[in-house]
């Protein structure tokens, strides 16, 4: 393999030679193997003058090519032509009827794309190229065309047969089979296709659209876990009317059916009219969920949802405008829950995501634009580049235009494009019409990558009473892109005064205003400004940058105390223990012993003791430890271990020397009452196990027995975990043996629940205590399979991420681990396996004691012989 020849460019896009306007498609679902027989009709693409007709080459991946008809026609093996993945065919005709029958193996298909089962159910998931796995098509989201299905299977084992659109004939067959047909209206791309069939119960309800017409709502599931939709089917509501309310966007068929299955490469997929999720991400109730999973399951309800509009009645053109669906409907989805929720906490949860994992991305080999200009396997650019910061991208628009005219551009870009495959740049242009902005520079973020840094520097002229801020731009290079140019750089910002009130920053008096920073220097001019103020920048996180300042900690104490922007004010705490943190890891590198600034404590004590603290949700963020991923991002030579210790001082440090308060607010948070995933009691619950967890640090015999009691006394998921977490981070010693036994009770209770489980694998996984052979040994559990994603992820994705002490281990058995599974998973799971390997792509940044083990594993695997593509990537860029 080599990567040049592999390589796909997005300057190489070209229409395809035909479009195909009807896909009609059989499926035979049968034990041993399934029969496909797809009839399409295939139109010439006229958009060039042409002599000849050009060859049709349909795309296709593991199919036993059964036979191939044209109208009426079967073709003998010399009239077509499979090789190397292609079907090709010459046709004689501008228009025809194909029909192609292909037989799969659905039970034996590992890789969970295209037609699978899981615990027994058929599914498929086609995005990105997983449709080409059923039967020979253009397998591209350009080429549209409308669907109708027919599925055929036994009763018994397959009562429910489902497909995008709506239902249309049903019957009951011979031998106890039974067949159902569907047909949606809605050209679609191929990616958006699914089909389910299997043994499930449904929860049903229905939603009255602004027009007036009855949509039904089902979400489907195994049987076992049909009481766990209620919370689901709510968000799913409440995603429709926002989508209404804020953007006018209707549903447009009669039904919306969601289902819940449990073997699921992703979190959850969008296909038309029939959403299929991982279990983990919709199943919930007070026992088997936490606050976090309900608001991930809220998100990712209303993400899925809003692709309706931001994917499917408007969709990409290209794999290279992954971020024209993608990074659009994050934003959105960001947008519903923050409306849904405490919304500074919302932009604090997104803006850390971005920081530790896109951020980190731009720092790699797989550093990418917004829109990528190449990529061998389009799996592995389903980033955060192209989600979260596709999403920053949309909301520093949303903010140019101001919310009247993005929301007119966003309905001219529906309206526009509705039913057509479109570029990034087709969105760009819908919302330079309705409001006459030139965004040609703006467009640099969708092109070039990156994480911009913003130098800035103050100057005080006490005489002339003037604050002069010097704002400087530039952006790091990243593989292919050395130099680049100034970026359009939205700065929002305010001026704390020595009052500790904000100074009016515009001529109409405004104590804010928002700054287009458009070439790489920049000077503001602050004119009677009594005595030197301290800059709140960069306010709500107003561009995904990195803003350079050297504040004073006195001065960042102020504004984690005074500054009226509250994402600001947990911003300048993170700047503070940042700091604080980088200097006892400075401690630790030169041998000297630690000291932790007084002043931390000192601030900590004041805020806690504050009267109002309404806000619970907004105070846990504000009293959280920066990630160890964050902290990491920006040393030189990181040595894993010392920053380790470093965090683990100042959270002891902190634990310690505010014992009182952590006890005291915990005492006033911990009341049963009963349980509800709403905000407000999301909040307290974070502020009472954010106090256990401080608490937890003292290593005491009575903080054992605190966690203790939470974990068995408390009615919901969240407390137990968090108390059941508290006593495995506990290293006094009666925690161990309490913390064995508590596993085994919930081993027991939980073993036939699958969420649970996954849990119980990750919490003990993501122990700095729980050495490699433990790790090995839960592999043999029972409920553990190297074939499901999720225990994949929370057994080997919780130890190489989270755990990073045993991972780390300097004897390299974390790294002989990976490779050996990533070995063993790769021809399981191409999928799974490359993302297990992003630990390891940041070798370069790491100290010497790790860069070689870590290198090596690299190394060794690509010097194996049948490597999948997507593994191939990533290592032959992260070795380069
Ligand atoms: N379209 C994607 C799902 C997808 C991506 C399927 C890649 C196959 C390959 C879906 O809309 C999505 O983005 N899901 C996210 C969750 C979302 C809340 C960001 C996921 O699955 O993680
Ligand atoms: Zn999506």
């Amino acid at each position: 393999m080599d990567a040049t020849s592999k390589m796909i460019y997005l300057k190489d896009y070209q229409q395809p030679a035909y479009w195909i306007k009807k896909t009609d498609l059989v499926f035979d679902l049968n034990q041993k193997h399934t029969q496909v027989t797809s009839t399409l009709h295939i139109v010439l693409n006229e958009f060039k003058p042409i002599t000849t007709l050009p060859v049709l080459i349909l795309d296709g991946k593991d199919l036993i090519l059964k036979s191939v008809r044209i109208n009426h026609e079967i073709l003998s093996d010399t009239e077509y032509e499979e090789i190397a993945d292609k079907l090709k065919i010459q046709p004689t005709e501008k228009q025809f009827y194909i029909t192609i029958v292909t037989e799969l193996a659905p039970h034996e298909n590992t890789t969970l794309e295209g037609l699978y089962q899981s615990n027994g159910i058929y599914c498929t998931q086609c995005e990105a190229e997983g449709f080409r796995r059923i039967t020979y098509y253009l397998d591209r989201p350009d080429v549209m065309a409308v669907f109708t299905t027919t599925l055929i299977a036994n009763q018994t084992q397959y009562p429910i047969l489902l497909s995008n659109g709506n239902l249309v004939d049903s019957a009951t067959l011979p031998d106890g089979r039974h067949t159902a047909t569907w047909e949606d209206p809605f050209p679609k791309p191929s990616y958006l296709f699914a089909i389910v069939a299997g043994n499930l119960m449904c929860h049903e309800d229905a939603f009255i659209t602004k027009s007036k017409r009855t949509v039904l709502l089902k979400i489907f599931t195994e049987p076992a876990y049909i009481k766990e939709c209620d919370y689901a089917m709510d968000a799913l509501k409440r995603a429709m009317q926002w989508d209404e309310e804020k953007y006018g966007r209707e549903y447009d068929l009669d039904i919306f059916m969601i289902v819940a299955i449990d073997a699921f490469n992703m979190g959850a997929m969008e296909n038309k009219g029939l959403n299929i999720f991982n279990a983990s991400c919709i199943l919930g109730d007070s026992n088997t969920a936490t606050d976090s999973v309900f608001q991930r399951i809220e998100s990712i309800v209303g993400h899925e949802y809003f692709h309706n509009w931001s994917g499917n009645r408007v969709t990409c053109r290209d794999w290279f405008q992954l971020s024209l669906k993608e990074g659009f409907t994050v934003f959105r989805d960001q947008s519903f829950s923050a409306d849904m929720n405490a919304s500074t906490v919302q932009r604090i949860q997104d803006v850390n995501q971005l920081r530790t994992v896109q951020f980190l991305e731009d720092l790699g080999p797989m550093a990418h634009p917004v829109r990528p200009e190449k990529f061998i396997e389009i799996s592995n650019f389903y980033t955060s580049t192209i989600y979260e910061k596709g999403a920053e991208v949309i909301r520093m628009l949303s903010h140019i235009l101001g919310p009247d005219l993005f929301r007119k551009g966003c309905d001219l870009y529906f309206d526009r494009h509705d039913g057509e495959a479109v570029t990034c740049d087709d969105f760009v242009a819908a919302l330079e019409s309705v409001s006459q902005l030139d965004l040609i520079q703006f467009k640099r973020w969708y092109w070039q990558a990156g994480t911009p840094v913003v130098q800035g520097i103050g100057e005080y002229d006490k005489s002339e009473a003037v604050y002069r801020l010097h704002l400087k731009q530039y952006c790091p290079p990243t593989p292919g892109q050395i130099d680049k140019l100034p970026f359009v750089i939205p700065i929002k910002l305010g001026l704390l005064g020595a009052d500790n009130q904000l100074l009016p920053v515009t001529e109409s008096g405004e104590t804010e205003t928002v700054v287009l920073m458009k070439k790489s220097q920049h000077v503001l001019i602050f004119e009677n400004i009594s005595s030197k103020p301290i800059p709140s920048l960069m306010r709500d996180f107003s561009a995904p940058i990195t803003m350079r300042f050297s504040y004073t900690r006195a001065e960042l104490i102020s504004l984690i105390q005074y500054d009226t922007n509250e994402f600001n004010r947990w911003e300048s705490m993170q700047r503070l223990l940042v700091s604080i943190i980088h200097e006892i890891y400075e401690h630790i590198q030169s041998n000297q012993t630690i000291q932790i600034d007084a002043q931390l404590e000192v601030l900590f004590r004041a805020l806690l003791t504050q009267d109002n603290h309404l806000n619970w949700a907004f105070l846990s963020e504000l009293f959280a430890l920066p990630t160890f991923t964050y902290l990491g991002s920006n040393l030189p030579a990181l040595h894993i271990h010392h920053l380790y210790a470093a965090r683990k001082a100042v959270k002891q440090h902190l634990a310690t020397t505010l014992v009182d308060i952590w006890y005291e607010k915990y005492q006033l948070l911990n009341k049963i009452t009963p349980y509800y995933p709403i905000a407000e009691d999301i909040g307290e619950r974070s502020f009472k196990n954010t106090c256990l967890s401080y608490i937890m640090a003292l290593q005491s015999e009575e903080s054992v027995q605190l966690a203790k009691q939470q974990c068995v006394h408390s009615n919901n998921l969240t407390d137990t975990l968090a108390g059941l977490n508290g006593l495995i981070q506990s290293e006094h010693p009666t925690a161990s043996v309490m913390r064995q036994s508590m596993l085994c009770e919930l081993n027991t209770q939980w073993s036939n629940q699958s969420n649970l489980m996954n849990y119980w694998f990750s919490v003990q996984a993501s122990d700095e205590k729980t050495a490699l052979k433990h790790i090995l040994e839960l592999m043999k559990h029972d409920a553990f399979s190297l074939t499901n994603p999720n225990k994949v992820r929370s057994v080997i994705g919780s130890f190489c991420r989270t755990n990073v002490v045993q991972f780390h281990a300097l004897d390299r058995s974390g790294y002989a681990f990976l490779l050996d599974t990533i070995l063993k998973l790769d021809s399981i799971n191409p999928r799974m396996s490359a993302a297990l390997l992003s630990p390891l792509t940041q070798w370069k940044r790491y100290d010497a004691l790790y860069q070689v083990g870590m290198k090596n594993v690299l190394e060794q695997i690509l010097a194996e012989k049948n490597i999948s593509v997507d593994v191939f990537e990533i290592i032959s860029k992260s070795l380069s």
